[in-house]
């Protein structure tokens, strides 16, 4: 009888206890520290941050690496201001135009055409309407409206100055530029010798934040074909 009794209340214990699961919910922890980071989640929610949001917005005022503040507005006046005063500050090499081709090639020419002349594979198949010709005579566009439209987008399309750094905008648009002259059956520019170029420009930033005139006094001095080969290599 002591025995059925015993075996009864270890079943009932056993029961209780097993109830205790349930498959849609995480069951006890018993070291929740293995589990739960201590840190704020990434994205997470939080009420000690302003919104809520532990991803939070730049300080007003910061520069993001790789780019110097642009002064040129996001309005029609800028773009005018834009295209009348503002030219590329890297000099016209072989390397910048090449390494602005490849860029190119990635960025732009799935809308513009390799060739510029606005017949790249998504305006052919209609997937985007009104992608214009580099030469076409209405825009006339020049190196600092190139800047500004890769700067800030215009209409359909998009701003380009997440994925690139300021340099790399720089390089494509010396290629847009030599695509315009093609076009127009121009001759197009002769290039500066790379010899002769040891630097960025002043007051231009490389990727890991160096400005132009730091990188001039250092001994090693800085060719922008350097910059070029380290990234590929990554
Ligand atoms: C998604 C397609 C698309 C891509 C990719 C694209 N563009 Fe455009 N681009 C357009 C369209 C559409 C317009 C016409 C915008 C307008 O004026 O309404 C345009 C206009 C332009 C103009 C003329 C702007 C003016 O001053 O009138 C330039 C220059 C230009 N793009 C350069 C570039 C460069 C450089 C890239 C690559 C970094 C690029 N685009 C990538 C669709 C694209």
């Amino acid at each position: 009888m002591k025995k059925i009794v015993q075996i009864i209340l270890f079943v009932s214990v056993l029961a209780v206890v097993v109830s205790c699961q349930t498959k849609d919910k995480p069951n006890y922890q018993y070291m929740p520290n293995m589990y739960a980071p201590v840190s704020y989640e990434t994205y997470g929610n939080y009420e000690v941050f302003p919104d809520g949001q532990e991803a939070m917005s730049p300080a007003e005022g910061s520069v993001a690496r790789g780019w110097m503040p642009y002064e040129y507005e996001n309005t029609p006046e800028g773009y005018e201001a834009a295209k009348a005063n503002l030219k590329n500050p890297l000099p016209y090499t072989e390397d910048n135009l090449n390494e602005g081709k490849a860029l190119y090639t990635i960025y732009c020419a799935i809308c513009h055409g390799d060739k510029g002349n606005g017949q790249g594979t998504l305006a052919e198949r209609e997937k985007i309407l009104g992608v214009p010709a580099y030469n076409d005579a209405g825009r006339d566009i020049t190196e600092g409206s190139v800047y500004h439209v890769t700067y800030y987008g215009r209409n359909n399309m998009g701003s380009y100055a997440s994925q690139t750094t300021e340099e790399e905008l720089w390089k494509i648009n010396h290629y847009v530029m030599s695509l315009k002259h093609a076009l127009n059956g121009d001759p197009d520019r002769t290039f500066v010798s790379s010899d002769d170029i040891e630097t960025l420009p002043d007051n231009m930033t490389d990727e890991e934040g160096r400005t132009g005139s730091e990188l001039n006094e250092s001994a090693s001095g800085y060719q922008s074909q350097e910059l070029g080969d380290t990234r590929t290599e990554h």
